[in-house]
């Protein structure tokens, strides 16, 4: 892919305006080729966004709620008490949200900006155009003062298009940075940092190294719902690549890599698997026990955050963590 094609633009209502930037063939080809890539490394990987279909999305919103994951709630919780401060700080008259799938913890953000009398904007940006329409009416609905303009891009691929007027506060929440791995963070930030234009804020939420069995039970809960949502990706390749993956013979498994301080999910192979990618021309060949990686999620520490947004060029201006000290939220700007 690479291109930034506008497959539309449309006006659905006075208040909501959605820009798509993927064009269908264009995304199909550049994730054929990326799981092409994945597929011939040993371990193999496939990219977590085979995820987030409308199926995937509806279970990730269940994750959040689970006993076991705490990163949405340690998140809430420091938003919940600082979000007066973000908004004092930074004035943002427009608020961009990557990733932002329901955009359910920005409320607390939204109302701190609309509170403090700035908010004119909110930008959700997502991949998924199901979850992002959804998501954008719901805050037409609840700040109908405020212009909606929900954009469906790659945030790898799309942050030039960027609505760029306002003071801009831009929130990569819910630690999906840590689906990155560190050559993938670095671009990404840099993109960040070149989007804002020495200008605006930059709001990151990242999850911390912590006890390992905690960790762990974060991404393998009792009740199953990562199981099915790890699995869930192997329909959506059935579909989408024309793979043949028998779902019943792979198992969830969520493992803590001491060497890269990072959750890896992966699904095992109960028996000998092939399984054959019609689009990709691909043959994958797993042996029982042996694993396909789908997801990393890196743990970090504050000393690290600063130096990767030190890296990219950002200054941190404020940083908070819950009360458990689980989760860090970082104010930063462009140094
Ligand atoms: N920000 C929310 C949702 C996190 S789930 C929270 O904190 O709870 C990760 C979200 O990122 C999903 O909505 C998914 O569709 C989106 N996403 C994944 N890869 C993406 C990409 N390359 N570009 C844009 N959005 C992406
Ligand atoms: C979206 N992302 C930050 C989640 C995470 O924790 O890495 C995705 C997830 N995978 C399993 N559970 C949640």
């Amino acid at each position: 892919m690479g291109s930034a094609w506008h497959a539309m633009s449309e006006h659905d209502t006075s208040e909501i305006t959605v820009d798509v930037h993927l064009d269908p063939a264009d995304w199909s080809r550049h994730l054929a080729e990326e799981t092409a890539l994945g597929l011939v490394d040993r371990p193999p990987w496939t990219p977590p966004v085979w995820f987030y279909d409308e199926v995937g999305s509806r279970l990730f919103d269940r994750i959040t709620r689970l006993d076991e994951y705490y990163p949405t709630r340690a998140e809430r919780s420091i938003l919940a008490a600082h979000a007066d401060a973000i908004a004092a700080r930074t004035g943002a008259t427009t608020l961009i949200e990557l990733g932002s799938g329901t955009s359910d913890k920005t409320t607390l953000l939204l109302d701190a900006l609309r509170d403090h009398g700035t908010l004119e904007r909110i930008v959700p940006f997502d991949v998924s155009e199901a979850v992002l329409r959804s998501a954008a009416a719901t805050l037409a609905e609840t700040y109908p003062d405020v212009d909606v303009h929900a954009v469906v891009g790659d945030f790898h691929e799309h942050l030039g298009h960027i609505p760029s007027h306002g003071r801009r506060l831009l929130a990569f929440l819910g630690s999906t940075i840590g689906n990155l791995d560190p050559d993938q963070r670095r671009e990404f930030l840099r993109r960040v940092r070149h989007s804002l234009d020495g200008d605006g804020w930059f709001l990151l939420g990242t999850d911390l190294v912590k006890d390992r069995t905690r960790l762990v039970r974060a991404y393998d809960d009792d009740s199953g719902v990562t199981a099915a949502f790890n699995l869930n990706a192997l329909h959506v390749m059935n579909r989408e690549l024309g793979a043949d993956f028998d779902v019943d013979a792979w198992r969830h498994r969520a493992v803590f890599d001491e060497e890269h301080q990072r959750i890896e999910m992966h699904v095992v192979a109960v028996t000998d698997q092939t399984v054959s990618f019609a689009t990709l021309d691909r043959t994958l060949t797993v042996e029982a026990g042996g694993h396909l990686r789908t997801e990393i999620s890196a743990k970090f520490t504050e000393p690290q955050v600063r130096a990767e947004l030190a890296g990219a060029g950002f200054a941190v201006d404020a940083s908070w963590t819950d009360d458990n000290g689980d989760f860090l939220l970082t104010l930063a700007r462009p140094a």
